[in-house]
């Protein structure tokens, strides 16, 4: 890929096999460990910003603004790489009560460590998000700062180029044998949120014939939504890396949403637990717990058969979690007890 690029990501990420997992998933689950693909701004997020803050970089950008939910990673990751490039960070975050100071915990706490500035925003406010960024965006303009807006997620084309290399790193670490002697997954299986990672993975995998098809769990809206949103950015992704011309099958499977965004079903937070305590890999509440319960719950149903070798990204989350017990009269503490 010629688009330009900062090394950002701790690579390649390791992808390790837990017996344990497999038996509570039902199949044979290797896990690529995006989660570690840096220290505080680590996660999926982080391969998407690679290419995002190279071209506000290449553009003299002195302030990045981009939005999500209270406890948004990506929005975390954004302040904390954007100063690493002595850049100011801008965020638009969605909460029911704006006018309330939410807990300086997981995400918000990171948010506030580095400096970001923090726009708390109504839900509503948040529909219209990309006319609310607009005008910071114009703001910053006029005050003499060069501003660069990135979508919720960091999801546009772009920012997909670092799933479209994550997996060129997974097709490496096949041919090197880091896989037993795997040398093709049957499946790819993540977290949905905004849909860029889905367009990456699924334009990566047919590029570096990792898998063929691929299974994205929506931790919001429904698959109809994703399929629409993720076909544009793929459409995108091909206008900077017109090679990109094949995509793997992707499935959107939006039957492990729970209850709604950020909360899980009590059977989903027992799930989380259960894998914690079978092989020590902490999972978070908002979407890889979910991603990974999906993938056991379509093994039982037999939409994703028995003996699949599949490959899930772990991509990251652990600050959401570690803010998910803010409210001492949640759910997740009976339920984790
Ligand atoms: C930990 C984690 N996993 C998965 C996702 C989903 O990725 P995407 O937004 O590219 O669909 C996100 C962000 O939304 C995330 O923060």
């Amino acid at each position: 890929m010629k688009s330009p690029r900062l090394p950002f990501v701790h690579g390649p990420t390791p992808i390790v096999h837990l017996p344990a997992l497999d038996a509570l998933v039902g199949t044979e689950v290797w896990v690529k460990r995006d989660d570690a693909t840096g220290g505080a701004e680590a996660g999926n997020k982080l391969r998407k910003l690679e290419f995002l803050l190279a071209d506000a970089r290449a553009k003299g950008t002195k302030v990045v603004l981009t939005c999500g939910a209270l406890q948004s990673n990506h929005a975390r990751a954004t302040a904390l790489v954007a100063a690493r490039l002595g850049m100011r960070s801008i965020l638009f975050l969605r909460t029911e009560d704006p006018s309330a100071e939410p807990p300086w915990s997981g995400n918000v706490l990171l948010d506030r460590l580095v400096g970001a500035e923090i726009r708390r925003i109504t839900p509503a406010q948040y529909r219209e998000r990309a006319a609310l960024m607009e005008s910071a965006a114009q703001e910053a303009w006029r005050g003499g700062e060069q501003p660069y807006v990135i979508p919720e997620g960091g999801s546009n084309g772009l920012g997909a180029l670092g799933y479209v290399d994550a997996m060129r790193e997974t097709a490496r670490q096949l041919a090197l044998g880091l896989c037993g002697e795997i040398r093709r997954f049957d499946l790819v299986a993540h977290a949905c949120g905004s849909g860029g990672t889905a367009a990456g993975i699924a334009l990566g995998c047919a590029r570096y014939d990792v898998a063929p098809a691929v299974r994205a769990f929506a931790v919001c809206d429904d698959a109809a939504y994703f399929h629409k949103v993720i076909e544009h950015i793929i459409v995108e992704a091909r206008t900077y890396e017109p090679e990109l011309d094949a995509s793997a099958t992707l499935v959107v499977d939006d039957q492990a949403k729970g209850p709604r965004y950020g909360q899980m079903s009590a059977e989903q937070l027992v799930f989380l637990r259960d894998v914690v305590r079978a092989t020590g890999l902490v999972l978070d509440p908002v979407y890889t717990g979910k991603a990974l319960f999906g993938l056991a719950r379509a093994v039982e149903r037999g939409d994703v058969p028995r003996g699949s070798r599949v490959l899930f990204v772990h991509t990251g989350g652990l600050p959401g979690l570690l803010a998910s017990f803010d409210d001492p009269s949640s759910d997740m503490l009976a339920a984790l007890s």
